[in-house]
């Protein structure tokens, strides 16, 4: 089947956390005018859209993942003038700009779930789901992914809602028409603003299983991906399929064997989703390194699931809820940060599917090394954290878990000078500051051309200069190779394979046949020029891509 050419399958996109990007009226909290005042510098990535976390009204129990108005802006933030200049500003930039849509719950704060929770007959108790408490509490023994129950008990009507989330996020009850159609309708007016697309939090849970249904192995698999949801998604996409919008969906619980139905090319609910699978291999307790092998095996799952225009890929290494990417999976030792940064981004760059950058994984930001749980924001995070002291657990023990696991690490200021507040502000932000801004920022890595920034800027251009490695092909070479990384793109007589060495350890390799070296031509590596050889090593992270001459 012939691929189909779209924006927003070429462009690459930047994910943008608004309150740790760039503050401008010094209150140390990012805002909409600190990101316009760095559209330039998106610009000159070579991006071609960005997505913004939420910027809702909002009372930040899970930093704007809980929306009391959907239609208004976060004062701390700035004002729909700011947004709509932003947008206007980006536009004439060339840079195209997608936004949250998280219609999976609400705010507790919000005016429906005000009114919903007020009594039993209010017009809006069918928004949320409410159920009769049993003998032992709760409806059922459905838990929370943020830990404990997920349900909230109101002694107000006495019942208990439902909240997947925080108990400050109760769920939408999406088998009630009215909360489709309110729902459909603020979606409606933001396309009609003109903004270019969504990404569709915690979609995947929208659909509960019948509340008799008990846990599993898997203890949120009762709203993960539940049979049914099908009628849910198609709605929805009767929304979307209106305009020539990107849409990315956030998929926990969707596999690759089932990546065809949500995202296949004429017929998916979305264009592309965040998959879960490789992820998951380094959100790990206490786990030193990923296993390359695995992680192959999971990305490669869903490169062939959507390959020959079945359908189109999100790719990304880190996001707001994942720690820094060069911390769990390459290495913040010295010797090996830079090398393993560049190794990462050309490694995920070049697959089949649209790139997003999380801010500050441009410039190799790492994670923060916590002192105590007080430096923790994310709700989630001090949840884990209490459970375990709760339940026994040293509390040293205890940090140095969160250390590697919290998501609090991908967002703390993002780090643009060496200055005391890193060029984020000019008062101490609302997190701390990862103290390696002295060597971790953006000015100083404008300035050299071997830095991380200036090796994504160039893979970035490598990709938009090739078709193949766009629409080409994706094939994997040396599946079982414990350390090696190896793929390539074709795409008709133009072709292209990527090598990177994932681990602190030379490797050797025996390159298969079609890619000897004589025939190719290096495009870009991160560390010296070298020469291919069918018996080839190596250095630790090193890695390269080439191109059949
Ligand atoms: C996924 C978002 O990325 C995360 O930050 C949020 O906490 C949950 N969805 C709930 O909305």
């Amino acid at each position: 089947m012939a691929i189909r050419r779209t924006w927003w399958k070429e462009a690459v996109g930047y994910q943008i956390y608004p309150a740790s990007f760039m503050d401008t009226n010094n209150d140390g909290i990012g805002d909409l005018n600190g990101i316009r005042s760095k559209l330039d510098y998106l610009k000159s990535l070579g991006i071609g859209f960005i997505w913004i976390t939420p910027i809702y009204e909002s009372p930040n129990v899970d930093n704007g993942y809980d929306i009391s108005d959907y239609q208004k802006i976060l004062g701390t933030f700035g004002t729909m003038e700011e947004f709509d200049l932003l947008l206007k500003e980006a536009h004439e930039q060339g840079l195209k700009i997608i936004m949250d849509l998280v219609i999976n719950h609400t705010s507790n704060q919000h005016s429906w779930f005000v009114e919903s929770r007020s009594s039993l007959k209010d017009d809006y108790r069918d928004y949320y789901i409410w159920a009769d408490g049993t003998m032992d509490g709760p409806p059922n023994d459905w838990v929370s992914i943020f830990g404990g129950s997920a349900w909230e008990y109101d002694e107000r009507t006495n019942q208990y809602y439902l909240h997947v989330f925080a108990k400050e996020q109760p769920d939408l009850n999406w088998e009630n028409p009215r909360v489709k159609r309110d729902l459909f309708q603020m979606i409606d007016w933001w396309l009609d603003k003109g903004i270019d697309g969504f990404q569709v939090d915690a979609i995947s849970h929208i659909k509960k299983a019948p509340l008799e249904t008990t846990s599993t192995k898997d203890p949120f698999e009762a709203f993960k991906n539940v049979p049914g949801i099908e009628t849910h998604l198609n709605d929805l996409r009767d929304i979307f399929k209106k305009r020539d919008i990107l849409t990315v969906g956030e998929a926990n619980g969707v596999s690759a064997a089932e990546a065809y139905q949500w995202v296949g090319e004429t017929t998916g609910y979305f264009n592309m989703l965040f998959e879960f699978d490789h992820i998951s291999l380094w959100n790990k307790d206490e786990q030193e390194t990923v296993d390359v092998i695995q992680f192959k095996k999971a990305l490669t799952a869903w490169q062939e699931a959507l390959a020959d225009g079945r359908g189109w890929n999100a790719l990304y290494m880190e996001n707001h809820d994942i720690p820094r990417s060069v911390s769990s999976f390459g290495s913040e030792e010295k010797v090996f940060w830079q090398a393993s940064a560049k190794a990462l981004a050309l490694t995920f760059l070049l697959l089949q599917g649209t790139p997003f950058i999380y801010q500050g994984q441009e410039i190799g930001m790492t994670n923060l090394p916590f002192t105590s749980i007080n430096e923790i924001d994310a709700v989630d995070t001090k949840n884990f954290y209490y459970e375990m002291i709760h339940s026994g657990v040293d509390p040293k023990n205890a940090l140095n878990l969160i250390r590697k696991t919290a998501r609090d690490n991908a967002r703390t200021p993002m780090q643009w000078t060496a200055e005391e507040y890193a060029g984020f502000s000019k008062r101490k932000p609302w997190m701390r500051i990862n103290p390696n801004k002295q060597e971790i920022n953006v000015l100083h890595e404008l300035n050299d051309p071997t830095s991380v920034l200036n090796f994504y800027k160039a893979v970035i251009q490598l990709r938009k200069e090739n078709e193949a490695l766009i629409y080409g092909r994706y094939q994997l070479y040396l599946p079982d190779h414990p350390q090696l990384f190896v793929y390539s793109r074709r795409l008709a007589d133009e072709r292209f394979v990527v090598i990177s060495n994932l681990s602190k350890e030379f490797a050797s390799a025996d390159l298969p046949e079609n890619v000897q070296i004589e025939e190719w031509d290096l495009q870009l590596s991160n560390l010296n020029d070298h020469t291919i050889h069918q018996h080839t090593i190596f250095a630790p992270y090193e890695a390269r891509v080439y191109k059949h001459k």
